[in-house]
C-alpha cells in the first residue's frame, strides 16, 4: 500500500498566517500539520508517499526532505496549479500503478492516527473507504448521505442545502478502480476535478464504497479559535522533558517540553507548554496550552493559551491570552504618554484592544 499527500494547493489564500507560507506548515504544538499525517502514515506501516506540491513546493521539500526524520521515503510530484483532488490521483498514477493507496490531505488532523482503518482496509479491501465526521456547519465540506443501513447513496461538494451533517474527512482510502473514476469525470463549477465527484462515479458504477465516521478530526480553515483548541489538545498529550538550559531562579511546573538550545531565566512556566529551540524566556511567566516556536524571545511578559511562531519577540507585555502571533512579529509596550496604540498589522490581521 501506498500513500498520496496532497500538499498543493496555490499559498495565495488571504489569512495572515498562511500569507507567505503553506497552510501544511501551520505549526501545531511547534509541529507543521502536515508532519502529524506523515507520521500516522509511517505508523500505519507505509512508507513509499507521493507528497503533491504546487506554488509553496519548496517550502514543503525543504520541511519535509526525503521524509526518513518522519518513517517514510517521499517521492515529490509537482502539479502545476490546484485544479482538484481527483487530478492529483490523475497525476500520480504512474507513482500509484494499480496498488491500493491512502490519500492524505496535508491540512487535516485526524486524532488518533490511521492505522486502524489501512488495517481494515488491507483486510476487505472494497474499492474506496471514506471517513466522515459531523460539523455544525458542512456547506464547505463534501457531503455525505448515509441509507439506513450506513451504505453511502450521495456525495455532494460543498453543498448550499446540505443532505446531512457528515463531512469527509480530508482521508481517503483507494483501491485501483478511483482511476478509471478520476478519468471519467470533468471539472466542477469551481473549476477543479473534485475526488467527491469521482467517488460518486464509482456508487453509480456499482463499486463498493464504504464509510467509517469518526470524532476527532480538525482541519486548517484559518479559523484562530479553532487553532488554539487543536494546539490544546496536542499539548494535552506532551510529556515532560526539559532539554534547554534553566537557571535557578526559574520554576517549571508540570509537562513542559524546553527543547535543546532554548534557555529559561528568571521565569515561571506552567504545563503543558512546549519552548522550541533557539527561545529565550527570561523574567516572564508562560501559562498552560501555550506553544513558543524556535527563537523567540519572550521578557519580561505573561502569556497563556496561545501560539507564538518563530522568530517573534514579546516585551514588556502582559497579558497576552488566546493570541495566535505570526512570525518575525514584535509586540512591545506603547510608551504612558500620549495614551495611544501604534499598530503595523498585515493584511487580514485581527486585534483585540483592552480600553
Ligand atoms: O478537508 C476536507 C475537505 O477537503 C473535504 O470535505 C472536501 O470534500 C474536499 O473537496 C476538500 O475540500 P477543500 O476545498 O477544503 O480542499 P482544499 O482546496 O483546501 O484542498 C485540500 C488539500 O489538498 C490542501 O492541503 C491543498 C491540497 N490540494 C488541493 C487542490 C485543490 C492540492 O494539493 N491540489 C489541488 O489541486
Amino acid at each position: 500500500m501506498k500513500a498520496l499527500v496532497l500538499a498543493g494547493g496555490s499559498g495565495t489564500r488571504m489569512r495572515p498566517i498562511t500569507h507567505t507560507s503553506a497552510k501544511q506548515l501551520v505549526p501545531v504544538a511547534n509541529k507543521p500539520v502536515l508532519f502529524y499525517g506523515l507520521e500516522a502514515i509511517a505508523q500505519a506501516g507505509i512508507t513509499e508517499v507521493g507528497i503533491v506540491v504546487g506554488d509553496t513546493g519548496d517550502d514543503i521539500r525543504e520541511a519535509v526532505g526525503d521524509g526518513s526524520r518522519l518513517g517514510v521515503r517521499a517521492t515529490y510530484i509537482p502539479q502545476h496549479a490546484p485544479l482538484g483532488l481527483a487530478h492529483a490521483v490523475l497525476i500520480a498514477r504512474e507513482f500509484l500503478g494499480d496498488d491500493d493507496f491512502v490519500m492524505y490531505l496535508g491540512d487535516n488532523f485526524i486524532v488518533g492516527g490511521i492505522s486502524a482503518l489501512v488495517d481494515a482496509f488491507r483486510a476487505e479491501r472494497p474499492d474506496a473507504r471514506i471517513l466522515l465526521t459531523q460539523v455544525p456547519d458542512p456547506t464547505s465540506f463534501g457531503v455525505a448521505e448515509l441509507d439506513a443501513e450506513g451504505r453511502v447513496i450521495g456525495l455532494e461538494e460543498k453543498p448550499s442545502r446540505p443532505k446531512s451533517d457528515l463531512a469527509l474527512v480530508g482521508v481517503y482510502l483507494f483501491g485501483p478502480a478511483i482511476h478509471e473514476a478520476v478519468r471519467s469525470i470533468g471539472p466542477s463549477r469551481r473549476g477543479e476535478l473534485e475526488i467527491t465527484q469521482a467517488i460518486q462515479w464509482l456508487i453509480d458504477n456499482r463499486s463498493d464504497v464504504r464509510a467509517t465516521t469518526i470524532a476527532g478530526y480538525w482541519k486548517d480553515t484559518g479559523d484562530v479559535v479553532d487553532m488554539l483548541e487543536v494546539n490544546r489538545s496536542v499539548l494535552e498529550a506532551v510529556d515532560r522533558s526539559v532539554l534547554g538550559r534553566v537557571d535557578e531562579a526559574s520554576e517549571i511546573i508540570g509537562r513542559v517540553r524546553i527543547d535543546a538550545g532554548a534557555q529559561v531565566r528568571g521565569s515561571r512556566i506552567v504545563g503543558p507548554v512546549v519552548i522550541g529551540s533557539g527561545a529565550m524566556i527570561s523574567g516572564s511567566y508562560i501559562g498552560p496550552f501555550t506553544s513558543v516556536s524556535e527563537n523567540c524571545r519572550i521578557s519580561d511578559s505573561e502569556i497563556e493559551y496561545s501560539i507564538v511562531l518563530r522568530d517573534s519577540s514579546i516585551t514588556g507585555v502582559s497579558r497576552v491570552q488566546a493570541s495566535l502571533i505570526g512570525r518575525n512579529v514584535e509586540v512591545t509596550p506603547a510608551p504612558r504618554t500620549p495614551s495611544a496604540h501604534r499598530l503595523v498589522l498585515g493584511d487580514h490581521s485581527k486585534v483585540q484592544i483592552s480600553p
